[in-house]
């Protein structure tokens, strides 16, 4: 054990996580923040971001490099994440989204199907993930959306509701009941194109905040798809897009990471800057106190994450409670630091010149989905008896 600064102990987190976020920030510094504000006030898609993501290969980094990906591991997909969030909460659900849309196809789906849809995926076509309905939220097996068997086609009609991305990607991962007399034994899961016939889209929803990343109703009227559309067997579906979520809810737990360290890091420069009674506000005490919370609170979640990240990767046995209690601790440190970095801007906070009311709106979409983080308790409390 070494305690001088001489030692030679290898970081927690191998050099190469190090320089990928190293990358990533200088990328997202330059090429995504000078944006960020425009985004958000005028709700419309970060498409600058989208460009300079594909450019280095980073809007679907998770994508094996046999399908012209990155090959990027749970880690490094959190690190891209969180850098990006760190700037811009609408340009992280690139790649949060895309990997979402197809995390399905990597567990399910054939080396054909991969083949095909994965590399277009890393050339730049986006991937979205259509689980929730307007009746179907929280209880997601009480999904309405059905695909019926027609010769050997499928056929699928209904709607899906508060999609990310809808209408930029080109692709869906689409989960519908194909046997609606078995509950969540009867769904299955399947591709979508946009450009299917019967494909089409809702309007824009107005929202709290995340104000850059489309969010519409996916509408299937009648869509006609061949077999080589089903991701694995028939009445799978449920347990794949559990799976899923088991390894996409870190991601979103990196966001809020990336959120509450943005928040953090405009707190503290802020506190330094600003002057009332004789002296920078960061000389007071209480400041000092909110500021080492924060810190504190984003180092545990940070801690938290990582770990989930790795068991994703190894596809370890506690990985479900890993995935949605980083999450949910997560999200709501960065719900905590955002309207604590707020209040440390007092007046400054509450309007746009600074970025931290648009973190805070932005934070509080990362409780509620990929699952709130009441489901969240649920799946760990069901999922106590994986932990050592
Ligand atoms: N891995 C594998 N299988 C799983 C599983 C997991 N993690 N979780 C459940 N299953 C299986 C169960 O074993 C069970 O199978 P058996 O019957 O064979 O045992 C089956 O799935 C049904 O499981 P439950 O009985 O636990 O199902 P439930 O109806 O009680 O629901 C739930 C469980 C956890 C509440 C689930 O409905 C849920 O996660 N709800 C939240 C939905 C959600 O997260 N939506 C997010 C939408 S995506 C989004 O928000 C994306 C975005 O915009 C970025």
């Amino acid at each position: 054990m070494a305690f001088s600064s001489e030692s030679n102990m290898a970081p927690l987190f191998g050099d190469e996580y190090q320089s990928l976020r190293e990358s990533v920030s200088a990328l997202a510094q330059k090429k995504i923040l000078p944006f960020a504000q425009d985004v958000d006030e005028n709700a419309r898609y970060p498409q600058e971001a989208a460009d300079a993501l594909q450019q280095a290969g980073l809007a679907a980094a998770h994508v094996p490099e046999e399908f012209g990906g990155q090959g990027a591991d749970a880690l490094a997909t959190v690190i891209i994440i969180e850098e990006v969030a760190r700037v811009c909460g609408a340009s992280s659900l690139i790649p949060a989204v895309n990997k979402l849309g197809s995390v399905p196809l990597l567990i399910g789906a054939s080396q054909e199907q991969n083949k095909k849809y994965l590399t277009q995926l890393a050339q730049g076509k986006g991937f979205s993930y259509c689980l929730s309905e307007s009746e179907a939220g929280s209880d997601a097996a009480a999904m309405k959306t059905k695909a019926t068997a027609s010769g050997d086609k499928w056929i699928l009609s209904g709607s899906k509701k508060w999609i990310s991305n809808a209408g930029v990607s080109e692709f869906y991962t689409v989960l519908a009941t194909t046997d609606p007399s078995k509950g969540s034994k009867g769904i299955s899961a399947f591709i979508v194109e946009k450009s299917d016939a019967g494909v089409s889209f809702g309007a824009h929803e107005k929202k709290m905040g995340f104000r850059g990343s489309p969010t519409r109703e996916v509408y299937f009227d009648n869509v006609e798809l061949s077999q080589d559309r089903l991701i694995g067997e028939v009445g799978t579906g449920f347990g794949l897009a559990m799976k899923t979520l088991d390894h996409t809810r870190i991601t979103i737990a990196a966001q809020a990471l990336g959120i509450a360290q943005g928040a953090l890091d405009v707190a503290k420069r802020y506190s330094h800057e600003r002057q009332q009674f004789g002296k920078a506000i960061f000389d007071f005490q209480a400041i000092q106190f909110m500021l080492a919370d924060m810190a504190m609170q984003i180092e545990a979640a940070r801690s938290l994450t990582y770990a989930a990240a790795v068991k994703s990767e190894r596809g370890e046995v506690d990985l479900t409670f890993f995935s949605a209690a980083s999450k949910c601790f997560a999200t709501d440190v960065a719900m905590k630091v955002t309207t604590d970095a707020v209040q440390i801007l007092g007046g400054y906070g509450y309007v746009s010149d600074y970025p931290v009311e648009r973190m805070m709106r932005d934070a509080k979409l990362t409780q509620i989905y990929e699952g709130t983080n009441q489901i969240q308790r649920i799946v760990m409390a069901r999922n106590l008896d994986t932990l050592n």
